[in-house]
């Protein structure tokens, strides 16, 4: 719930379609979660964990075997070399990392500078800080940042620069000529790079670049992640942070009343998936790519304008094809029309912005084939009503 403009609570429009699925019974494509299980050897791992009493709270920056599967992970897939004794730390989920990290490197007016859409969370937590929320345009169809832009809204009052790549909602992916581009900003301005990379292993063909492992970067950035997405466990809230011992040390300071600590038993099973061979790494992209043809060319085909997504677990369609100008209307009405619910963009854009987003949903495609293909075709009658 959030205080409106006139002061009164309401639901976020996020509790507000996940309502109208339930009580319509409308496939839910408006939330990330996905309806299959992840790999059977974190699921047992975790059993085990259980079973072997790993049931109390774990140490403050999380269980050694976890950081170390971390760190290892770092290196394997980025060749960054990280002391799990130092540089590591594990969280509730990344939502936790963000609010740690956000709350502990910002003071009241120094601006925090983001991608526009954003996950949702970056403005209430950079509002929690009293931070200055700053933001930078990504517009249809490639939603990249213009690096004019870049360069406008990063400034020497800019404390925190927060890319999020592979982007939720837009699916977008950062190139290196932009990554480059932002570190050298972040030295001209004296800023902190966030970056956070919970999409890091489901890319559709384009490589996923993390700017902690270009030239200059490693000492001023915080990485942020997440096992929700990679293993499909986005209940089991396991997060962690990637950043130098002198901001970790900072952000642990603030972690530690936050939560304290989590998940013991998942902490290990997380591990055990961070260490499965490439091919599970591989074939999780692959599927969700595949995925995404689906739900894309259903969207198509009912009428949408599509922006195919490099990443994640979303797909932006715009509506204005079908005669749609605001799309929080539209996506209210759409469990009546199609049986489908999707979330509009605006709700990841700041009120005074929505123009250039009005018209535009976000659907989740990380569901089972088959509900895809429902959802389909469902949404195929849309080109009728
Ligand atoms: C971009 C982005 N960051 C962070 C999160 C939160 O991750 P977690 O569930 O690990 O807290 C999400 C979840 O949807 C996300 O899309």
């Amino acid at each position: 719930m959030l205080l409106g403009d006139d002061g009164e609570l309401r639901p976020t429009i996020f509790a507000e379609m996940s309502a109208l699925a339930a009580s319509t019974g409308a496939i839910n494509l408006g939330q990330g979660f996905p309806d299959e299980d992840g790999p059977v050897e974190v699921l047992d791992a975790a059993r085990t964990a259980i079973t072997d009493g790993i049931n109390q709270y774990p140490p403050g920056l999380g269980l050694p075997v976890l950081r170390e599967a971390i760190a290892e992970h770092q290196e394997r897939f980025y060749g960054i070399r990280v002391d799990p004794a130092t540089n590591v730390l594990v969280t509730a989920g990344a939502t936790e990392a963000l609010a740690a990290t956000i709350l502990a490197l910002t003071d009241d007016g120094d601006e925090v500078v983001t991608l526009e859409p954003f996950y949702d969370a970056y403005a209430a937590i950079i509002g929690l800080s009293r931070a200055t929320h700053v933001t930078v345009q990504l517009r249809a169809p490639d939603f990249q940042p213009d690096h004019d832009d870049l360069r406008a809204a990063i400034t020497d009052r800019t404390r925190l620069i927060i890319i999020n790549s592979p982007h939720n909602p837009t699916g977008s992916v950062l190139p290196r000529e932009t990554l480059e581009l932002l570190i050298e900003l972040a030295h001209k301005h004296d800023a902190l790079i966030v970056t956070d990379e919970v999409y890091e292993h489901l890319t559709f063909g384009v490589e996923h670049i993390p700017i902690a492992s270009l030239p200059g970067a490693v000492e001023r950035t915080i990485t942020i992640s997440s096992a929700g997405k990679t293993f499909s466990t986005t209940g089991w809230k396991i997060g962690w942070i990637v950043a130098p011992s002198e901001l970790l040390a900072a952000i642990v300071a603030v972690k530690q009343y936050l939560t304290y600590v989590n998940g013991a038993p998942f902490q290990p099973a997380i591990a055990v998936g961070l260490r499965l061979p490439d091919e599970y790494f591989t074939t999780a992209a692959a599927t969700l790519a595949a995925k995404c043809d689906i739900l894309s060319a259903g969207l198509g085909a009912a009428g949408f304008a599509v922006s195919r997504p490099q990443a994640g677990y979303f797909v932006i369609a715009d509506a204005s094809p079908l005669g749609v100008t605001d799309a929080a209307d539209f996506c209210r009405a759409l469990p009546t029309l199609a049986g489908v619910v999707g979330v509009p963009v605006t709700a990841f854009v700041h009120p005074d912005r929505r123009n250039g987003y009005s018209s535009l949903v976000r659907f989740a495609f990380c569901k089972k084939v088959e509900l895809l293909e429902v959802a389909s075709a469902q949404l195929a009658g849309l080109r009728t009503t």
